[in-house]
Parts: structure tokens; C-alpha cells; sequence
């Protein structure tokens, strides 16, 4: 499974890139927003860092000509930057065109079986799903029932989008998506943090140090 960073901070994800466990970025403009920073140059810094995994950057056109232009602005930037493009029957016509122009793209805003079925069928390299916003407006487990949906239908199709699981709120949504067959989750610096712990790890740590210690005396 593939672990991409949802952020749009460079400094936290020049932090994380040297551990060795991150396999791309995403961003959206929410991020982008909170960064404070302007977009071409921030996703320039990150791709750098990148060093060319997929670097996720989303396109705010809402019409097919709007995107294309803005996609192929954010194309340009780096070879690794992926174009993020919104589940609508314009950003689903703009996808098919990237495509066709060898252009990867992300499709966002997922939340039902149907609509990654269109993405599949317009050509995405990566449909997102918003497991944590279906978790909290519909109910708790939806977003990894619609994984496991997507997952199972895909297989069947062998379409080659890749599942990449978004919205991730806590290291339970990473284990059930990685036990459903996901290929990637993307998250956020926190939730990364947290995968490496486990309060036996530290009982366990203090236990053998401990141990070490009086053994010394
Ligand atoms: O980048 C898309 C997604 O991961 C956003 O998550 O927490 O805003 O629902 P969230």
C-alpha cells in the first residue's frame, strides 16, 4: 500500500519525505488556502521534494475549457504533478482529454460507486474517495463500504485506476482500507504520526531499558 501526504505545507513534507514511507502528495485548495502560499510555486517546492512521485494539484475552474487551461498551466510545472479534477460532467470530459494528452489526473470528490465507475471510464490514474466526510454525513462505515465497493467492482472491470482512499480521519480508516486492497491512502501529517505508535511499544521500550539499566548496576 502506498501512503501519500494530504498537506500542502512544504516544510512538514520535507520533514517526512527523507523517513522513507511516503509515496506521494495531495493537495486541494482548502490546503493550498491554509498554506498561505501561491500555488504554482508551492507545487513546484513539492514536487521537487517529490522527486517524481504523483504530486496531486487541483484545478478551481468549474467549466471544461477553464480546467484543460488551468490543467495544462499546473501540467507544465513538473513531470510528476497529477491534475486533480472534481467528479462533474465537465471535469469528466476535461479528464478524458488529459488522458488522451498522456496527462495524469486525480478525480476528487467521490463519494459513490457510480461516480468511480465514471471516473474509471474517463481514464482517471486515481479516484478519491472521501471516506471520513461519508463517515460523517451519512454514517459511521460508509466510507469503507463504498472502498470495498469500488475495489471489488474495479477488479471484476480490471480497470487500472488506482484507489486512492481521502478524507482519512483515523489509523482505523488505513488498516481497513489496506485489508479491503486499496492501493494508496492519502493523509494527513498527524494521522502519519500516529501510525507509528502503540502504547505496548512504549510500556514494552521502558520495560527493556529499564531492565538494561538495573542489570548494569
Ligand atoms: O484532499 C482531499 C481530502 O483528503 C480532504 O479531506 O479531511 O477535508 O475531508 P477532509
Amino acid at each position: 500500500m502506498k501512503f501519500f501526504l494530504d498537506s500542502a505545507d512544504v516544510a512538514v513534507i520535507e520533514h517526512w519525505y527523507p523517513t522513507g514511507i511516503v509515496d506521494g502528495v495531495t493537495t486541494n485548495p482548502s490546503l493550498i488556502a491554509k498554506s498561505g502560499q501561491p500555488l504554482h510555486a508551492t507545487i513546484a517546492k513539492i514536487a521537487a521534494i517529490a522527486e517524481g512521485d504523483p504530486v496531486s494539484a487541483e484545478v478551481v475552474a468549474t467549466d471544461h475549457e477553464g480546467m484543460l487551461r488551468e490543467a495544462t498551466a499546473l501540467s507544465q510545472i513538473a513531470q510528476n504533478v497529477v491534475i486533480k479534477l472534481p467528479m462533474t460532467p465537465d471535469g469528466m470530459s476535461a479528464c478524458r482529454d488529459l488522458r488522451a494528452r498522456d496527462i495524469r489526473v486525480n478525480v476528487t470528490l467521490v463519494f459513490s460507486l457510480a461516480q468511480a465507475l465514471i471516473a474509471a471510464k474517463c481514464g482517471a490514474s486515481f479516484v478519491s474517495p472521501f471516506v471520513g466526510r461519508l463517515d460523517d454525513h451519512v454514517a459511521p462505515g460508509a466510507g469503507m463500504q463504498l472502498i470495498d465497493n469500488i475495489v471489488t467492482a474495479y477488479d471484476q472491470y480490471d480497470y487500472d485506476t488506482e484507489v486512492l482512499v481521502a478524507s482519512v480521519r483515523s489509523r482505523d480508516h488505513i488498516e481497513e482500507a489496506a485489508v479491503l486492497g486499496a492501493d494508496i491512502v492519502t493523509l494527513p501529517p498527524k494521522i502519519l504520526g500516529e501510525m507509528y505508535q502503540h502504547p505496548l511499544t512504549d510500556k514494552g521500550l521502558e520495560a527493556f531499558l529499564r531492565d538494561w539499566k538495573e542489570s548494569q548496576k
